[in-house]
């Protein structure tokens, strides 16, 4: 066999091996990936996750799920306990960016910075079947995800599907001098800027100071997002959830914008009060213009 016919042959055996092994469009290339890889590069690229700052999870459909088997690994990892317990989370599937992944990192080596997990029949655990490559672990503040994604399911009839999390410099900061209620923040972002009411109609809720990555954060965040669709976490950063990954950045955008107009706006004033903001009834006017949902209680 001369070198042409042996080359030809480890190559037809290379090809029918891997065709052996899966078919299909790998994961990285289907639509859901490719969209979760965007926003992680989008969010890098606003200066929002610093180091390994931030997260991102993504609840698959049925058919994503379906069209990504052939892919999944043949001995998934062993059951994650998660702390917390959601039953009409059982058997979903979730992407998930991995603990200590950096957002930069994420459109380079998606396998490795990025997972699939399966929540068990039980619904309080969750197991790696692709990704996360070499033994990599799904975010540390998937306990929060989880509870988030529970209640938003709920909430919004099964529409939401992403919960993002991000350490926008401007919200922070803005927590280390404002009273730490929604009523207070949300007056402060809808007043600032008019497109704030129409993003978030429902407000902002805040989350007191506390430990990251566990179950309380976790129950305290989820119970505010029965009403919000973002809630920012003191001295830390920012929720953000939505039904498709443009509505889920563009919510984190907006809020982080206004944040950053009132923080200019403040030192420009030397923290005076400010001549002109928008007033309640210019508002309510809007609400009404629009036909807004709004969260009238956060009104005088
Ligand atoms: P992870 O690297 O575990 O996702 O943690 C980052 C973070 O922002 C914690 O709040
Ligand atoms: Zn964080």
């Amino acid at each position: 066999m001369g070198f042409f016919d042996s080359a030809q042959d480890v190559f037809d055996k290379g090809v029918s091996a891997a065709k052996g092994v899966v078919s299909g469009v790998a994961i990285e290339q289907q639509a859901f990936m490719k969209g979760f890889v965007r926003l992680c590069a989008d969010g890098w690229s606003q200066g929002w996750h610093e180091r390994n700052g931030g997260n991102l999870t993504y609840r698959m459909t049925e058919a994503e799920v379906a069209d990504c088997r052939a892919f999944f690994y043949e001995n998934p990892s062993e059951w994650i306990p998660l702390g917390v317990h959601a039953d009409n989370l059982r058997g979903a599937f979730f992407a998930v960016t991995g603990a200590g992944s950096y957002m930069r990192n994420v459109p380079l080596d998606t396998a490795r910075n990025v997972g699939i997990v399966e929540i068990s029949a039980t619904g309080d655990a969750c197991r790696v079947v692709w990704g996360l490559k070499d033994g990599g672990r799904p975010t540390s503040e998937f306990p929060s995800h989880f509870m988030i994604h529970s209640v938003r399911a709920n909430a919004t009839s099964g529409a939401s599907r992403i919960l993002y999390h991000a350490h926008p410099v401007n919200v922070v900061a803005l927590t280390s001098v404002m009273p730490l209620d929604a009523r207070t923040f949300t007056r402060a972002l809808w007043k600032i800027m008019t497109e704030c009411i129409i993003a978030f109609p429902k407000g902002v809720g805040v989350v007191p100071w506390m430990v990251p990555g566990g179950a309380e954060i976790a129950m305290a965040t989820a119970e505010l997002m029965k009403t919000y669709d973002a809630v920012i976490w003191a001295q830390h950063g920012l929720f953000c959830s939505g039904a498709d990954f443009d509505s889920a950045f563009g919510l984190m955008h907006t809020i982080e914008k206004a944040a950053d107009i009132y923080v200019k706006a403040r030192l420009l004033n030397e923290g005076g009060d400010f001549a002109n903001t928008i007033s309640d009834d210019g508002l309510r006017a809007i609400a009404r213009d629009l036909r807004l949902n709004i969260n009238v209680s956060f009104l005088d």
